[in-house]
């Protein structure tokens, strides 16, 4: 095959520290590792700056980057530290009328006390929306790689799942089944005009339901109850709907896009619409001719009245194809698309969070004028390194479930997820393992970058693992794989 012709080629580049880069890498992720409750529970967002005396930053254990850390522990089989952090997370979900069911977005232990955050903590004072829709999906996947089935199938799980389906499955003002979201609800965590119904949400929302179904089909093995069959005939009727929402109103290609510049807008009634969110043809910006090329596709930003969000967003993107919200066809269309505008969602550091970044007035207007994310840097443009392994898994997930399909383009895919990994193992211990870097090709170290970010490092231990060690583990990955798959 190609591919393994691809890596044997590359496996012996002659000024390659492989070895000791991963034994290096290795060892700072142990020290990432934090106990709560006397157990490790858990890693802390980055290290210390060894060099430095300020105070540890990002000393927190935040759930969206222990995704990375948790998936790394089950490939090892440390299943008991995924089981804590679990547990931890679950004895934490919200139980306060206003927020019951939301989980932390991160929490911490100071003398013998839990304390978390759900937002009243966070600059801003932002919602705690990602971190609640990971858990089941964690959750899952936990349980079918350690085949603990009696955890998934124990009442406390199960509670915690309804809580978490409460604030979902319920009657909405817009009657759609999209989660509407404030700005700043995800990894995009700074004001960034994401708010409404941003991809990375609603994808995580579908991975959600999808756990939550197949955590809910454990229980009713055990003990079959009429309410529990109900409440999963609701959910696969919103996983159903959820996902021909996203297919029609955020897929798009140069196809797609030449019938959507030629609707009729203003349309009023009942009568079939073909644009009902009245969206203006002025609105198709200028770079998505090229962008899209012939062949390519992806899902954009975000839908709302009038202004869909064209921008890409490389995490909820690469979450459709491992959550199987994209068909394999449309798949190997986002794979074209990213290798038809490498130099923009690679370029020096794989890879950029979004693109474009928004520059001048419109940066101004929509961040408030945030120098954190001034354009080409952190959120709005920069390239981040931990994003690498979620768009790797993807494309081997691809693989082993399509192993026949388009076999020219999945080697060229192959070939360049490998210099994407090259490019990280020669650049990042340099880099002392930073958290983003900036500037048009992503050359440039964060300005206020943190330095030793754990997913930055478990991001590329989880690719080393999947390319190296045990190409077959990327299937737990998969929310939709065979439960008895290990
Ligand atoms: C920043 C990022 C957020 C991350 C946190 C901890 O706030 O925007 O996504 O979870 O740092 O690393």
């Amino acid at each position: 095959m190609p591919t393994n012709f691809s890596q044997e080629r590359l496996r012996v580049r002659p000024s390659s520290k492989e070895e000791s880069v991963v034994q290096k890498a290795k060892e700072q992720f142990e020290r990432t590792l934090v106990l709560a409750r006397g157990q490790l529970v858990g890693s802390v967002a980055a290290l210390e700056h060894p060099r430095s005396s300020e105070a540890l930053n990002y000393g927190e254990v935040f759930l969206r980057d222990n995704v990375p850390v948790m998936m790394y522990l089950l490939l090892q089989g440390r299943f008991e530290i995924v089981r804590h952090f679990l547990e931890v997370c679950l004895d934490l979900q919200s139980s306060t009328y206003q927020t019951r069911g939301v989980f932390p977005t991160s929490f911490t232990e100071q003398n013998g006390n839990l304390i978390a955050d759900y937002g009243q903590r966070s600059i801003g004072r932002i919602t705690s929306v990602d971190a609640s829709l990971w858990w089941p999906i964690l959750c899952w996947l936990y349980v079918r790689r350690s085949q603990d089935r009696d955890f998934g199938a124990s009442q406390k799980v199960q509670r915690g799942a309804q809580l978490l389906l409460d604030l979902v499955l319920h009657p909405s003002f817009e009657g759609t089944p999209v989660l509407f979201v404030p700005d700043c609800a995800f990894m995009i965590d700074r004001p960034m005009d994401v708010w409404g119904a941003p991809l990375e949400v609603e994808v995580l929302l579908y991975g959600c339901l999808k756990s939550c179904c197949h955590l809910m089909e454990l229980a009713q093995q055990d003990r079959s109850s009429r309410l529990l069959e109900q409440r999963l005939v609701l959910t696969r009727q919103w996983i159903h709907n959820l996902r021909s929402f996203l297919l029609k109103h955020y897929w798009v290609t140069s196809k797609t896009m030449q019938v959507l510049r030629r609707r009729p807008t203003e349309q009023y009634g009942d009568q079939q619409h073909q644009n009902e969110f009245n969206v203006q043809p002025q609105v198709i910006p200028d770079w998505l001719q090229d962008w899209l090329e012939n062949r390519g596709g992806y899902l954009i930003g975000n839908m709302r009245t009038g202004r869909p969000d064209f921008r890409f967003y490389s995490l909820g993107n690469s979450l459709a194809c491992l959550f199987g919200l994209l068909t394999a066809p449309q798949q190997r269309a986002l794979f074209r698309l990213v290798l038809h505008n490498r130099s923009d969602l690679i370029a020096q550091m794989p890879m950029r969070i979004c693109h474009p970044p928004m520059e001048a007035t419109e940066w101004s207007n929509k961040t408030g004028s945030d120098p954190k994310n001034w354009p080409w840097s952190y959120h709005n443009g920069g390239h981040w390194p931990s994003l690498l392994w979620y768009l790797g898994g993807a494309i081997l997930l691809h693989e082993q479930l399509h192993p026949q399909a388009d076999v020219l383009l999945m080697g060229q895919t192959k070939a360049m997820l490998e210099e994407c990994y090259w490019s990280q193992l020669n650049q990042l211990p340099r880099q002392q393992w930073a958290e983003y870097f900036d500037g048009p090709t992503g050359t440039w170290v964060g300005q206020q970058a943190r330095t030793y970010q754990t997913w930055t490092i478990v991001g590329f231990l989880l690719l080393h693992h999947l390319l190296r060690v045990n190409p077959g583990d990327v299937t737990a990955l998969h929310i939709d794989g065979p439960t008895t798959a290990r």
